[in-house]
């Protein structure tokens, strides 16, 4: 069994296959953590470099993690330490570490179709770690992954996506990977963070938060990136939680049998009171822990791929 295309790019368009190819070949790694010495040979002699333009604690920490347990040859690039800040373009930066001879690139980064950008200037397999508002693919398969451990499957699950969905670009993975495997998607948030025509994807748009609460059986809650101009669409990140926040008052009201997933960093007091992210009804460090397993199984199917 082998992935449909030896870089990751996106979700979008991506094979029902190759996601369920994926989520499985994790199973098998997360059993790896779980013991004493948590490492396989699997991509010992291969050289992956982690390009990150761009910050991260999760995705940039489990990504090393990963490359570390599947034995692989790691390197990370920071642009505050390297010739970026001497004007040295991003193509000859790129070009100038290929030259090292290195087999996979994770790359990070403001700008989307950057990862698209590299499949062109270089040979090496490309797993796009977040590229602007485009995607974020591996957040996304590491948030299937949690809900299908505590569902058992995908299918059929009412998955609602709430917050800053406009500036996201883990909403959008998140959409064309659960379509694919047949969950019921919708979204919810304030109007001047829903994009318009948004429902031509197939999702559902709630502009009630309780509601969102009471149908669904998962809320996957994102940050407000206020970096990201989000705090010119509403008022107050106050007001937002009066309206959006989600509050064991509200969990209690509605479905006591919701689970929430957030992506991290959180807002706390804003997307989440300190009392749910801290909660029961929520599995945001299962999470974490999955991303670990998540990030070994794409390496290793792209790892094991011909470039
Ligand atoms: N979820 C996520 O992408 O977190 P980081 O920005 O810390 O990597």
């Amino acid at each position: 069994m082998s992935l449909s295309s030896r870089h990751l790019l996106g979700l979008y368009g991506v094979p029902k296959d190759d996601i369920q190819l994926i989520l499985d070949t994790a199973t098998t790694f997360r059993e790896v953590l779980e013991r004493p010495i948590k490492k396989v040979p699997t991509l010992q002699g291969k050289t992956i470099v982690n390009l990150f333009y761009e910050n991260s604690t999760r995705t940039r920490i489990s990504f090393e993690l990963a490359q570390k347990r599947l034995s692989a040859d790691t390197i990370n690039f920071t642009t505050s330490t390297s010739s970026t800040k001497k004007g040295e373009t991003f193509k000859d930066t790129v070009r100038n570490i290929e030259a090292m001879k290195v087999d996979m690139i994770v790359v990070r980064h403001q700008s989307a179709g950057v990862p698209q950008f590299l499949t062109r200037i270089t040979k090496a397999n490309i797993i796009n770690a977040g590229d602007g508002l485009h995607e974020h693919p591996t957040q996304a398969l590491l948030d299937m992954y949690s809900i299908r451990e505590k569902f058992g499957e995908l299918k059929g699950l009412n998955v609602c996506i709430v917050g800053d969905i406009a500036h996201s670009r883990v909403a959008m993975s998140n959409i064309f990977g659960l379509k694919t495997m047949g969950a019921n998607v919708s979204v919810c948030g304030p109007s001047t963070m829903i994009p318009m025509g948004i429902e031509s994807l197939g999702v559902k748009v709630i502009n009630n938060i309780d509601k969102a609460i009471a149908e669904n059986d998962v809320l996957n809650v994102l940050r407000i990136q206020l970096e990201r101009d989000a705090g010119r669409r509403i008022p107050s990140t106050r007001e937002y939680h009066n309206y959006f926040g989600i509050t064991s008052e509200r969990i209690e009201k509605n479905n006591k049998n919701i689970v929430i997933l957030h992506p991290g960093p959180i807002n706390r007091g804003v997307e989440l009171s300190s009392e749910v992210a801290d909660g029961p009804y929520q599995i945001i460090l299962d999470q974490v822990t999955n991303g670990v397993a998540i990030r070994m199984a794409v390496l290793y199917l792209l790892g094991t791929m011909v470039n």
